[in-house]
């Protein structure tokens, strides 16, 4: 098999690195073998000469790789973002990577700041719809730095967007046997295009008659992610609604430093990356936490076929937590390095 690593910025670099060794430690228990390549793509390259993600990028990743593995990217000397959007939304798009898959499933009882929950309350799966919402940057802004600017940020549902992640969620709610899909939007507010989706979660529901269905709005989704994240097992939504869910779901787990996730088309090259930046006031003092990245690889092992690796290495990060093998952001006072060697160490054993 063969990986392409883009560590990218700040504590992207750091954390990727842990989830390469872990990686290792499993190719080493379980027997087989991963050739990685490393990209230097980021914002020290893209302030340097220009490059965000190169031409033939794309297509390189389609015929040559099995998988991305990605860190973080944003950098405050970058402030409108640019080389990050190439970057991660360019391969999200052009790779219609349209599954983001972000689990939010609690390791350990200690972990969550949930008063009274433990982990048999939380453990469920949000399928965020990855390529169209609000973030095809369609739209402009006229009149701009005049009082009378108008900025217009289009939101993009389509058909075939919004049904395709609808089966997947359903496709995923039967193939782990999960009893409901949840969908959460504002069709109450957003009357064209919410309207879409419940229409379409309707139609889809109706071919998978052994899936409970539930419609719900997503202020109260954010609401009840805290106050009953039990009703969860397969939650779908639009991409920005999504993203800002999953920062809470990372939350209820632990915090961003913990939570992994994948951006998958069934029939592509997939991305693999943690749920959080690049938070650059961690970058270089070796304290950013590494289970993020960690369960993010484990993903990318389980989309590859290496099940047993992949829940390997789960158990190793439910062992290094329980051993108080931990970084700061989560109780403990190991450094990166030394957190995920913990990690790796309990793959090997
Ligand atoms: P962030 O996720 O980088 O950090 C937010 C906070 O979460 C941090 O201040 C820290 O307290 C905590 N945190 C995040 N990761 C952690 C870890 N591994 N260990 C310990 N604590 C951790 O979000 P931000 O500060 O809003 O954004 C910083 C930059 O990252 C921006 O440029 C943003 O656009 C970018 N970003 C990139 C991605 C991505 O590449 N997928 C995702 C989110 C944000
Ligand atoms: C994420 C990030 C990205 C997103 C940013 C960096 C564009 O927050 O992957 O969750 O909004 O998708
Ligand atoms: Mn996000």
């Amino acid at each position: 098999m063969r990986i392409a690593i883009i560590p990218g910025d700040g504590i992207g670099k750091e954390v990727i690195a842990e989830a390469v060794r872990v990686v290792e430690a499993a190719e080493t228990a379980f027997g087989f073998s991963i050739e990685k390549t490393a990209f230097d793509w980021g914002a020290d390259r893209y302030l340097c000469d220009g490059t965000s993600l190169p031409d033939g990028a794309v297509e390189m990743f389609q015929n040559e790789y099995d998988a991305i593995l990605l860190g973080a990217v944003g950098d405050p000397r970058v402030p409108d973002n640019r080389h990050a959007a190439d970057i991660l939304l360019g391969l999200r798009f052009k790779l219609d990577l349209y599954v983001n898959l972000r689990p939010v499933k609690l390791l350990a009882d200690s972990l969550t700041p949930l008063k009274g929950r433990t982990c048999a309350d939380i453990d469920f799966v949000v399928l965020r719809e990855n390529t169209e919402g609000l973030y095809t940057f369609m739209g402009g802004i006229f009149k701009k730095g005049t009082p009378d600017e108008i900025a217009i940020q289009e939101e993009v549902n389509t058909r075939k967007g919004v049904e395709r992640i609808i089966e997947a969620a359903f496709d995923l709610a039967e193939r782990t046997g999960r009893r409901k899909v949840t969908l959460a939007d504002k069709s109450n507010a957003m009357t064209y295009g919410h309207d879409l989706w419940r229409r379409a979660f309707k139609e889809v529901g109706e071919r998978h008659p052994t899936i409970e269905t539930n419609a719900q709005y997503i202020d109260a989704t954010a609401m009840f992610m805290v106050l009953d994240p039990g009703q969860y097992d397969v939650i779908v939504t639009n991409n920005l609604f999504g993203d800002i869910i999953t920062d809470l779901g990372a939350a209820l787990q632990g915090g961003l430093g913990v939570a992994g996730s994948g951006n998958i088309n069934p029939g592509r090259v997939s991305l693999f990356e943690p749920v959080h930046g690049s938070a650059p006031q961690f970058a270089g003092k070796n304290v950013a936490n590494p289970i993020g990245s960690v369960l993010a690889a484990g993903l990318m092992l389980e989309h590859l076929g290496q099940k047993s690796a992949a829940d390997a290495i789960e158990r190793a990060v439910v062992e290094a937590i329980n051993d108080g093998k931990l970084t700061k952001d989560v109780g403990g006072s190991l450094s990166t390095t030394e957190a995920g060697a913990a990690i790796a160490a309990r793959v090997r054993a």
